[in-house]
């Protein structure tokens, strides 16, 4: 640390126990049960950290910084309210570009006034070199993260097409821009003049966008974890050049949980990381595999004839999907298993990793319903109970009920785990359509079993009628 900005050791000691606060928030969140107190120790740690910079510096204007933190405050409160849950991804990858633009408007800043920052070196005159590894670094990952991010929500605002855009010769421009960024960065450490700053921001502003461009709208939440995994690194690198330990702790966690959950991610999906960011999932025109819609028998049911069987059955277990959370079905369903349960029913939830369109997305909705968190599986631990229940209930869930993805290798979802709902005496399988798909574009042969029985309503109003049927 260069003499100029000794932390004041009582600041260090304040930023420690902040990291802490975001270790013990991480862990609280990994379970829905201690997912509150989680939130808690994250908002306590980022309070200290943010009042410890602020008592700890001495600021131009101590109100402007207390202004534009009550608008940014009010705005994230409002944004958050208002959100529907369906639109959390778009919301996520809006913030992780805030995060990269405030890296690059940082770096802009230090490099601006690199005396004010403790980064300037008197003997020379100069930026020291090690922070200009770190600025560099910091700049370059800010500006991807910040470009990367604006495409990712586009595209998942529906404001951009989903599909891959595909530029000839994408690998090798994509391959010399990067090459061309750390040349660039070596250069920047001999020579900090001021084009090649420009040079280095601009260049990465345009490799972020050309890095999610091709990448289709089926991958793009896991371009989300990466842009938010990113987002950490720049915050982290930054953090060396302001010699903030606490933006260090803070950034280093959100890297690398970015990029674990990106990682858990491309598994669920059996898709390898690299054909992510390669990108071009999705140019296949029209779904790949599976059976054809038409023409095929299917039985359909009643929702008095769901409430019978259901009420008959000693196990039932319920598989929610997206379209649970598009019908915001949860309450009812909840309702529904209660119901159940006092009938003597046993009532199960399992959870499938990718179900839905975010990481956890019904385990929060679940939760936001009440449903007990002893009532809800994992995937690997409830896979084998489905031979042996009578009814799998399965809520606008499609894709992660498939057996394609175990039998059929020309299937886009070859190779994924699935629920082996079909393996239950009884399948009551809520769409609102037979043609509807679901994510990947594929028909699911289970529509078509003989112990499947489709109710074809939208999931809300069907569980509501089940629960009336019962009453
Ligand atoms: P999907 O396969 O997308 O199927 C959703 C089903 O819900 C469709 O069959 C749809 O059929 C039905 N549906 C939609 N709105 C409905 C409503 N209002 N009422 C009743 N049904 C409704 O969902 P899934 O099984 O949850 O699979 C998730 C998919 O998303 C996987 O392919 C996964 O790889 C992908 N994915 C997930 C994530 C994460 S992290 N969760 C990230 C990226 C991609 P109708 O249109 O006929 O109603």
């Amino acid at each position: 640390m260069h003499e100029a900005v000794a932390m004041n050791p009582w600041a260090a000691l304040a930023y420690l126990v902040a990291g802490v606060c975001f270790i013990l928030a991480l862990r609280g969140l990994s379970s829905p049960a201690s997912s509150r107190r989680g939130n808690r120790l994250g908002m306590a740690g980022m309070a200290l950290a943010v009042g410890t910079t602020l008592v700890t510096h001495s600021f131009a204007s101590l109100p402007e910084i207390l202004v534009a933190m009550a608008i940014g405050a009010a705005i994230g409160i409002v944004t958050a309210r208002r959100i529907k849950m369906t639109d959390m991804p778009q919301l996520v990858a809006a913030f992780h570009s805030l995060v990269g633009l405030a890296a690059v408007l940082v770096a802009v800043a230090a490099f601006a006034n690199p005396g004010a920052f403790g980064i300037l070196d008197a003997a020379t005159g100069h930026i020291h070199q090690v922070s200009r590894i770190e600025m560099g670094l910091g700049i370059a990952i800010g500006a991807i993260t910040f470009s990367g991010s604006v495409i990712a929500f586009l595209k998942l605002n529906g404001n951009m097409s989903g599909k891959p855009i595909l530029l000839p010769a994408r690998h090798i421009i994509n391959l010399g821009t990067l090459a061309a960024i750390l040349l660039l960065i070596a250069y920047f450490v001999t020579d900090d003049r001021t084009a090649v700053f420009v040079a280095i921001t601009a260049l990465s502003f345009a490799i972020g966008f050309l890095l999610i461009v091709p990448i289709g709208g089926a991958d793009m939440p896991v371009v989300v974890s990466m842009l938010n995994s990113y987002s950490g690194w720049a915050a982290a690198a930054m953090g060396f050049t302001l010699h903030n330990s606490a933006m260090i702790i803070t950034g280093a966690l959100v890297g690398s949980s970015g990029a674990i959950l990106s990682y858990i991610m491309c598994k669920a999906m059996n898709r390898s990381f690299v054909s992510v960011i390669a990108g071009g999932f999705g140019t296949e025109s029209g779904p790949a595999g599976g059976a054809a819609a038409i023409d095929r028998p299917w039985k359909r049911g009643s929702a008095e004839d769901a409430a019978f069987l259901m009420q008959q059955a000693e196990q039932v277990i319920i598989v929610p999907g997206y379209g649970m959370a598009v019908a915001q079905a949860q309450h009812a369903l909840r309702e529904m298993g209660d119901l159940l349960k006092k009938h003597g029913v046993r009532v199960k939830y399992a959870i499938h990793p990718v179900a839905g369109r975010m990481p956890g997305h019904m385990n929060v909705l679940l939760a936001e319903a009440n449903v007990p968190y002893d009532d809800v599986y994992e995937l690997e631990d409830i896979n084998g109970e489905f031979a042996q229940t009578d009814v799998a209930f399965v809520i606008g869930a499609n894709d992660v009920t498939n057996p394609a993805a175990k039998t059929d290798k020309s299937s886009p979802i070859y190779g994924m785990p699935v629920l082996e709902v079909w393996k239950a005496k009884t399948v009551l399988f809520i769409k609102r359509s037979m043609g509807g798909v679901g994510y990947a574009g594929v028909d699911n042969e289970v529509f078509y079993m003989d112990n499947t029985m489709m109710l074809l309503a939208d999931a809300k109003k069907m569980v509501e009628e089940i629960v009336k049927a019962m009453g």
